[in-house]
């Protein structure tokens, strides 16, 4: 009798893997991730997940662009820094200092701090300023009482959800594995399609690319061929600079509409979130890594799907893409009028700042980078 159970249950296992991957396309370690990563019962109070702030629809970047940086599940909470896509994120290489080339190299997050995709799952749930959960074991806890804990125990084994740091670590590692599939990896834009099918760019996209390779020297940090990690161009290379990005102070003003635009500066309700308040400086990987040499370098994020993440840089000081490339080609131009840089040390002067491109090539790289949204139909 016992055996018949094992065998029938062991048979009902196979029906409901086999059900899921056939309606997903998704392995059961794929579409736990997937599950874990939409479910927005794990944050208190309850109601965001990872897609809240990395979203498909926008890019696997947060939607609400009404601000620089992202709200927490506590709504009067918010970061330090815009959120990034989640798309593509898979191809960067394990954080790392490359000796050929005497630079920093990959990881996850604007500074690289956490060295690949399931180091960086475990922590925004833990984040006071993101999911806010107390400890490990709390939300282990939401995922044993979930729907899905089944197919967690069927893929690690019956009593995974028993030991907190095990499951943890697994929990991450699923969500690790979701965002390696084409669900996050999709190579469907215009500029893919391009590639691929032949599909057609206009005379202007096809401009903008010319100038993204040649004059304005995007491709130099963002290339637009095949690199070491992919066999599609990636736009990034995850190296790290500092391009002298402003800071949000510098663009708005100490004023009522960069506390609503960029509330990280006064976060009126709990300072000890930033301390510094006004004064605060995001270092990038010179913190991480403890050396002045690489204050302010963030890494090269990719600009698949650009032009539907805004805000722009790891502050969001930008609001559209004009205005980046604007920034590229006249930074270094006193009369363009820009601000100081949010960290004056280590700006790259010799790859930018000084294009000489006109208006409408600039329009034309803009033109560009809108291809390069996933998901185009011709
Ligand atoms: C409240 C908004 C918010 C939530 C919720 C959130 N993130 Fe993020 N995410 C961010 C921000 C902001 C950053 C950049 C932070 C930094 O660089 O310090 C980031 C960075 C990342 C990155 C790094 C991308 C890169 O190119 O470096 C990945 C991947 C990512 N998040 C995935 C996730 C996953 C998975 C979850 C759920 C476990 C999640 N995020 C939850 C806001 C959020
Ligand atoms: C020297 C390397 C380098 C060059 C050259 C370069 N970029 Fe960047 N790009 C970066 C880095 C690093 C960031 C992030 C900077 C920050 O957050 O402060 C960035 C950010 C961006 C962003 C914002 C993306 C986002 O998701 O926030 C866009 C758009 C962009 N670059 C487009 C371009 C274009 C167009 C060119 C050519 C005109 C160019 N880049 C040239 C390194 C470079």
């Amino acid at each position: 009798m016992k055996k018949m159970k094992i065998w029938l249950s062991i048979f009902l296992l196979i029906i409901v893997t086999v059900g899921i991957q056939a309606a997903s396309g998704l392995t059961p370690q794929e579409e736990l991730g997937k599950l874990i990563y939409f479910d927005d019962d794990l944050s208190v109070p309850k109601g965001q997940s990872c897609a809240s702030c990395h979203e498909p629809s926008a890019g696997f970047a947060d939607p609400d662009s009404s601000r620089a940086v992202s709200q927490g599940a506590i709504p009067v909470r918010f970061g330090n820094r815009n959120s990034p896509t989640a798309a593509y994120a898979a191809y960067s290489p394990d954080f790392h200092y490359n000796m050929t080339e005497g630079m920093y190299i990959g990881g996850q997050f604007w500074d690289g701090r956490a060295a690949n995709l399931s180091e960086q799952a475990k922590g925004p749930f833990l984040n006071p300023l993101e999911m806010n959960n107390p400890s490990k074991l709390a939300v282990i806890i939401k995922i044993r009482n979930s729907d899905y804990a089944d197919l967690f125990e069927a893929e690690y084994g019956t009593d995974s959800l028993k030991n907190v740091e095990t499951a943890y670590d697994q929990m991450a590692e699923a969500i690790a594995v979701f965002e390696m599939t084409e669900v996050l990896n999709n190579f469907s834009s215009k500029f893919d399609q391009n590639l691929t099918d032949g599909v057609p760019l206009t005379e202007e996209e096809q401009w903008g690319l010319e100038l993204f390779n040649g004059k304005g020297n995007c491709s130099a940090c963002h290339p637009s061929e095949p690199g070491p990690y992919a066999a599609e161009p990636l736009f990034t290379d995850f190296t790290y600079d500092n391009l002298g990005t402003p800071s949000n102070l510098g663009m708005l003003g100490d004023s009522p509409e960069l506390m609503d635009y960029y509330p990280f500066y006064y976060r009126p309700i709990a300072p000890k979130f930033n301390p510094d308040r006004l004064g605060f400086v995001d270092y990038g990987l010179g913190a991480i890594v403890n050396d002045t040499n690489e204050s302010g370098k963030m890494k090269v994020p990719t600009l698949r799907n650009v032009n539907v993440t805004p805000p722009y840089m790891h502050n969001g000081v930008f609001t559209n893409l004009t205005q980046v490339v604007d920034f590229y080609n006249t930074r270094d131009n006193v009369s363009a009028g820009w601000p100081m840089p949010e960290v004056s040390e280590n700006v790259n002067t010799d790859e930018l700042g000084n294009l000489g491109l006109t208006d409408m090539e600039v329009a034309a790289i803009v033109a560009f980078m809108e291809t390069l949204t996933d998901g185009y139909v011709p």
